[in-house]
C-alpha cells in the first residue's frame, strides 16, 4: 500500500505542465469503438482510469497500443465482440458505462455491468437509458447487468432532466451512427463534451451545437479513423492554482486552456488570487490576503463540483467565514471529515459546508476518500504544521498523473512511500 508523506513549508513556485484531461480522454477512447479504422489519440494521461478503460476496450476486441512516454494511444476496432459475462472492471469504474453508446452505435447491442455505488453519491444511469429508449433501444436489467438491444437505432428528441455529462456523451455516441436526426435538449456543455464532438467530427460525424444546451446530430452511414489531441485537464490545472494560492506561491501552468478555467479563475479572483497570460502559459499568484468566499457547484459554465474539495482546503486557511454548497452530488463532503482531523473548522449541514478559516492546521494521518477529496488533502497538507501522511492514494492516482513529481518540481517536500 502506498502513501504520500507531505511536509509543509515552501511556496509553490515554478512551472508545471498540465496533462491531458482524463474526463475527455475516457469518452473519446470509448468512442473509438464506433469506427473500424485506426484512431490515434494524443495527450492521453497514463492514469489508472485510462488503463482500465483500455483493458475494457480490448475485452471488446479492440487492438490497442499505448505509448505511455508519448502519451499516445493507437486503437483499432476492426471486429467487436460482446463478451458473455460483463467485465468486473465495468463495475469498478463509472466511466466504463460510456461504452454503451458506442457499442449500440456500432452493433446495436450492449451488455454491461451497472456502475457500482460510488462514495460521492448513488450516480444512477437512468438518464442514459431514457435517452437510449427514445432512440429505439430496449433495456432489461437483471442482477446488476443491463442488456441493451436496438433492432434499428434511430434518432429522436432527447430531453435530459438534468444536464448529465455522461448521458450527453453516451447519447451523442449512439446518435452519430443512428438513422436520422437526434436533438439533445438540456445537454451538458462541459469542454469535455466539445472535445468528444471534435473527435467524432474528425471521424466524419455530423454534430453541431456542442458546448450549448442543445446538440444536433445527424446520423451517418459509417465513421472513419482520425488523429485527435485531448484537451488539457482543467481540474488538474485548477488544483495547482489552488496550491499556488494557499502557499502564496507563483506558478505558471503550461498547456492550459484559459477559457475552460473561467469559473475557477473568477472564484480565485474574488479571494485575491490573480492570473495572467505569460509566454509559456498561465501565471497564478496571490495579491494580498486571501479572502473568504461563497461558492455553489453547478453544471458548466458554473463552478465545477470536481474543484469543490480543493476550494474547501483553501477556505480552511482563509480568515473569515466561507460557504460551499454542493448541488451536483448528494454526498460529496467526505473529505471534510479528514480535513477536520487536520484541525479544519468545517460544519456540514445537508448540502452546505460552513468553513471558518483558521491558522492552526496540523499534519495528521488522513486518508483520501475519493479522487478530488484526496487531492484536496495534499493541498491542505501544504499549509499544515508538521508532517501529513495520506493513505488510500490510489484514489488520487485515478486522476492525477505523477502528482508528487509535479509538486516536487514546484518545491514541495512530498514522498510516495510503500507501507
Ligand atoms: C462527470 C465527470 C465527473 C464530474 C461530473 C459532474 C467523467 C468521467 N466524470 O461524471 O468527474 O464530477 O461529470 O461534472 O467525465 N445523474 C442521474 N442520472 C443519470 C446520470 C446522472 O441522476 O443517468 C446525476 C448524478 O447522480 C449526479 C449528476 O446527475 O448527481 C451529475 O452527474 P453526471 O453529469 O452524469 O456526471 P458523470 O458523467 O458521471
Amino acid at each position: 500500500m502506498e502513501k504520500f508523506i507531505v511536509h509543509a513549508g515552501g511556496k509553490l513556485s515554478g512551472t508545471v505542465k498540465i496533462s491531458g484531461a482524463k474526463n475527455a480522454a475516457l469518452p473519446i477512447l470509448a468512442a473509438a469503438l464506433l469506427t473500424k479504422e485506426k484512431c490515434i489519440i494524443q495527450n492521453v494521461p497514463p492514469l489508472t482510469d485510462v488503463e482500465h478503460m483500455l483493458e475494457l476496450l480490448e475485452g471488446f476486441g479492440a487492438k490497442i497500443s499505448f505509448d505511455r512516454n508519448k502519451e499516445e494511444v493507437e486503437i483499432e476496432a476492426l471486429e467487436l465482440v460482446i463478451p458473455e459475462e460483463p467485465y468486473e472492471l465495468a463495475r469498478s469504474m463509472r466511466a466504463s458505462f460510456l461504452v454503451a453508446g458506442s457499442l449500440l452505435g456500432r452493433l446495436g447491442v450492449a451488455k454491461l455491468s451497472l456502475p457500482g455505488g460510488c462514495q460521492i453519491g448513488t450516480r444512477p444511469v437512468d438518464l442514459h437509458l431514457k435517452g437510449f429508449r427514445v432512440m429505439g433501444v430496449k433495456d432489461k436489467m437483471e442482477y446488476g447487468v443491463v442488456d441493451l438491444v436496438a433492432k434499428r437505432l434511430k434518432g429522436g428528441i432527447v430531453y435530459l432532466d438534468f444536464p448529465s455529462v455522461g448521458a450527453t456523451e453516451n447519447i451523442m455516441m449512439a446518435a452519430v451512427l443512428a438513422k436520422g436526426k437526434t436533438k439533445i435538449e438540456n445537454a451538458a456543455a462541459e469542454p469535455e463534451i466539445i472535445d468528444l464532438a471534435n473527435f467524432l467530427r474528425g471521424c466524419g460525424a455530423k454534430i453541431s451545437g456542442d458546448g450549448t444546451g442543445t446538440i444536433y446530430i445527424e446520423g451517418v452511414e459509417g465513421l472513419h479513423g482520425c488523429s485527435h489531441q485531448v484537451i488539457p485537464d482543467r481540474i488538474e490545472a485548477g488544483t495547482f492554482m489552488v496550491g499556488a494560492a494557499m502557499t502564496d506561491g507563483d506558478v505558471v501552468l503550461e498547456g492550459v486552456e484559459e477559457e475552460h478555467l473561467k469559473p475557477v479563475i473568477a472564484k480565485l479572483l474574488e479571494c485575491n488570487v490573480k492570473t495572467e497570460k505569460v509566454a509559456n502559459g498561465l501565471r497564478v499568484y496571490r495579491k494580498g490576503k486571501l479572502l473568504p468566499m461563497q461558492l455553489k457547484t453547478m453544471p458548466y459554465p458554473g463552478f465545477p463540483t470536481d474543484m469543490q474539495a480543493q476550494f474547501m482546503s483553501l477556505m480552511s486557511i482563509t480568515k473569515g467565514s466561507s460557504l460551499v454548497t454542493e448541488t451536483m452530488f448528494e454526498n460529496r463532503f467526505l473529505h471534510a471529515g479528514e480535513m477536520q482531523r487536520m484541525g479544519a473548522d468545517i460544519r456540514i449541514e445537508s448540502r452546505n459546508a460552513f468553513v471558518e478559516g483558521c491558522d492552526h492546521i496540523t499534519g495528521s494521518q488522513v486518508v483520501a476518500t475519493d479522487l478530488r477529496g484526496g487531492a484536496a488533502l495534499i493541498l491542505l497538507a501544504l499549509a499544515a504544521q508538521g508532517e501529513t501522511e495520506i493513505g488510500e492514494i490510489h484514489h488520487i492516482e485515478r486522476g492525477y498523473y505523477h502528482i508528487e513529481e509535479k509538486l516536487k518540481k514546484l518545491g514541495v517536500d512530498i514522498e510516495k512511500i510503500q507501507m
